[in-house]
């Protein structure tokens, strides 16, 4: 066959170098034709006689992602049309072909006779770290871009091809499993530590450290093939071992709530695999991964978390006719929270920032806060000491509006009060080059409106950051009226230097992801106020697969913007736009107890004063609303869908309203944005795989019980009635979601 992916040169001492360089690829991935390829090297290197041993490496700066999953992706949605069509047995069978095929082929690699050694040059992750792993030998160079490690359980799987049970034979239990269940990319110094790794070396000295090991030191058995092979950690049945694993379970239920069935059944693969010997053990890993991979989760998670976030981040919503933005200096109005943060993510990505506020000393306030979040970065080993300082120099901090001369484009998140921004908008363009683009952080200011303050308001755009902004990958993109294509691409063309994802969205109050996410807090208060105690409201929150209860991000959020909000919502759109109930609690909360928030230690929480001391639900709660006398009868199956199918339907009817016009927006920026299940694969994925109509149906059973806020919306009843799905309709050009079941 052509070897198309792969080079093979073989020197005069037999060492066969294997490198792995897919044409016009930036990154290695294992699709069926690099799967075809390898195998028949592998061929090679076992029968030919003249080859002694083999040195696998990657032509690319880093050596490969693993298995494509835009394949599997593909490989899934035949699976799915196939198994709804009636074929599912067959369906099945050639899942299995498929997905059993990477693992048989690294096994034959690792029992192939001739000593196998990895040279990892750089990241090296899922599939390709499980070749690595079944290499007899793994070194790799001690460069900072370098990470290894199995990612799989953060799209809903498990690595599939020996990874478990090779990782779990290496390293002791516990470390073991702390690594596959949270999928961490690790430094070849910690993997090293860990005993996944046999050397590091200076990247130059990296395949002449493989030619010493192949010479000096070769294994062409694996450990776990020698006879009387101990592993790393104890044995499952044993004192030891039964130290760990309840523990384990323990943990992975915390952690989890079981909604992720790849990382349930990756724990089932290591308990179960570690007490088999290594090749029913592989098997036992096959099967597992097998049945995952046709769970919804995974199917969701693949396609929202890999596929279209991939797509995101190539920027699909770029206008394609508007040339590159050069970018080159960005210029910050308001060094406050936001702005601070905004201004340590711009410099990190090579801007340079004026960050400006009222008076100098407030913008040098911010630009010590900007500082401080550096020096952080540092200790935690996210940043060289060396960029700290040359980072920091990018910033020009002032209180100069001159300083916008030469800025490409400038970001407003001075107070979130209008006359403050529309006053600071227009004093912005005075100063601004006539070309140059402004954005508002506003959170949620309509845009146009603001856009009316510029004198080129095609030149005005929403650019919504989340808190904390070093940390938080979404930025929502807000088109007002009349923003221009050249200001969206800029405005996208930024996001992604600084390394985040965006969605874009149109303009509305509120935008998509806060006007969903108040819905999810106003949940919490109309629990409340109906008698659920306070710890059963954040736990189910918690247990439906959100980061935080409702209750704990109203105190993020502050309570006193919850009430301004209620206020200003009652003054436009009358009394009655907001439940009594809440207003009361919301009212009491901030006016009779003088409880704002984590920002005066007062919340739905109380907070204490060190920071190792844990928050605790304020016991005053139940004087303003008592909780139910007959507890037991509160359903907690019925709390955790009224949380994710009130965000579910608002996001319906934003999708209605125009206010979100790609599925893959929806859903990406409902995980990143406020994080909501990422098991689901967002929130249409969460209508899509339940099926509209069984959504419908539920949203028609909660609005008979609680209200109706729940009642469904003209958009998904018109689904649920033709049977249709929001991928199906609106989705890009690829697998369609599941029909209604
Ligand atoms: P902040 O109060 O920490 O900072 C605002 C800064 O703007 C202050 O340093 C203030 O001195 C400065 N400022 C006020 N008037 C100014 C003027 N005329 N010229 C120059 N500077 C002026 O507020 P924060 O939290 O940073 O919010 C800023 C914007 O970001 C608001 O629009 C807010 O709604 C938005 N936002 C806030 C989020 C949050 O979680 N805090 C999340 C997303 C958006």
């Amino acid at each position: 066959m052509t070897i198309l992916a792969f080079r093979l040169d073989v020197d005069q001492d037999g060492v066969a170098t294997v490198t792995w360089d897919m044409p016009g690829r930036s990154m290695n991935v294992f699709d069926l034709a690099a799967m075809d390829e390898l195998g028949s090297i592998v061929e090679r290197i076992a029968t030919e006689a003249t080859i002694t041993g083999a040195i696998i490496t990657s032509g690319k700066e880093t050596f490969s992602g693993g298995a494509d999953l835009n394949m599997l992706d593909r490989l899934l949605g035949d699976f799915r049309a196939a198994a709804a069509a009636g074929h599912r047995e067959a369906a099945i069978e050639r899942l299995y072909a498929e997905t059993f095929r990477l693992g048989d082929l690294f096994r034959r690699l690792e029992t192939c006779g001739k000593p196998v050694v990895a040279a990892i040059n750089g990241t090296c992750l899922g599939g390709a770290f499980e070749l690595a792993l079944a290499c007899h030998g793994r070194i790799a160079a001690d460069h900072d871009k370098v990470r290894v490690g199995l990612p799989e359980v953060r799209v809903g799987l498990l690595p599939g091809a020996g990874g478990t049970q090779r990782v779990a034979r290496l390293v002791n239990t516990q470390d073991a499993l702390t690594m596959l269940l949270k999928g961490e990319a690790l430094r070849p110094s910690k993997a090293k530590a860990l005993g996944l790794l046999d050397a590091v070396v200076p990247a130059d000295d990296l395949l002449p450290a493989a030619r010493r090991w192949l010479r000096e030191t070769p294994r062409k058995v694996a450990r776990w093939d020698e006879d009387g092979f101990k592993g790393a950690g104890p044995k499952v049945f044993s004192p030891q071992g039964f130290a760990v694993w309840p523990a384990v379970n323990a943990h992975y239920r915390k952690e989890t709530f079981d909604n992720y069935p790849g990382a349930r059944a990756l724990l089932s693969a290591v308990f179960e695999g570690l007490q088999l010997p290594f090749d029913q053990a592989l098997k036992v890993e096959q099967r597992y991964f097998a049945q995952v991979i046709q769970t919804d989760e995974a199917a969701a998670m693949i396609r929202s978390l890999f596929v279209s976030l991939q797509e995101l981040n190539k920027l699909a919503r770029r206008p394609a006719e508007v040339a590159p933005t050069a970018l080159r200096k960005v210029a910050i109005l308001g060094a406050g929270f936001m702005g601070a943060g905004i201004a340590a993510v711009a410099a990190r990505a090579g801007l340079a920032v004026a960050l400006l506020d009222r008076d100098a000393a407030s913008a040098a306030k911010g630009k010590e806060t900007v500082a401080a979040s550096l020096q952080k970065a540092v200790s935690r080993g996210k940043l060289a000491d060396t960029d700290r300082a040359a980072t920091l120099a990018r910033i020009e901090a002032g209180d100069d509006f001159a300083a916008l001369a030469d800025a490409d484009l400038v970001i407003e998140a001075v107070f979130e009060d209008r006359a403050t921004k529309e006053a600071v908008i227009a004093r912005a363009f005075a100063a601004m080059r006539p070309d140059a683009v402004l954005g508002s952080n506003t959170s949620t200011l309509p845009i146009t409106s603001l856009a009316a303050a510029a004198p080129r308001p095609r030149d005005v755009i929403g650019i919504h950051f989340f808190s904390p902004v070093e940390k938080m990958m979404l930025v929502e993109v807000i088109l007002a009226k009349k923003t221009s294509d050249r200001a969206l691409a800029a405005a996208l063309d930024f996001v992604r230097l600084i390394r985040k994802t965006p969605i874009v969205v149109n303009d509305s109050r509120g935008f998509y992801t806060s006007r969903v996410v108040t819905t999810y807090i106003a949940e919490g208060h109309l629990m409340l106020a109906e008698g659920v105690p306070p710890a059963m409201i954040e736990n189910a929150a918690r247990m439906a697969g959100m980061p935080v209860g409702p209750l704990a991000l109203n105190d993020e959020v502050a309570i006193d913007l919850t009430l301004r909000i209620m206020d200003a919502t009652r003054k436009d759109l009358g009394e009655t736009a907001v439940p009594e109930a809440p207003y009361r609690l919301i009212a009491a909360m901030v006016n009779d107890h003088g409880r704002l928030g984590r920002k005066n230690g007062k919340g739905f929480y109380d907070y204490p004063d060190s920071p190792a001391g844990r928050k605790r639900l304020w016991p005053g709660l139940a004087d303003i609303y008592a909780p139910r006398a007959d507890v037991e009868a509160i359903g907690v199956a019925e709390l955790k869908e009224r949380f994710l199918a009130i965000m579910a339907l608002e996001t319906a009817r934003c999708y209605e309203e125009r206010v979100l016009t790609d599925v893959r927006e929806a859903d990406v920026g409902s995980i990143l944005g406020y994080g909501f299940p990422p098991f689901t694969g967002g929130t249409l994925s969460y209508i899509d795989f339940l099926g509209p109509g069984t959504f419908v149906r539920r949203l028609a059973a909660l609005t008979r019980r609680h209200g109706a806020r729940f009642r469904p919306n003209r958009l998904l009843r018109e689904l649920a009635r033709s049977n249709e799905t929001f991928y199906g309709r609106f989705g890009p050009p690829r697998a369609a979601a599941d029909g209604d079941k």
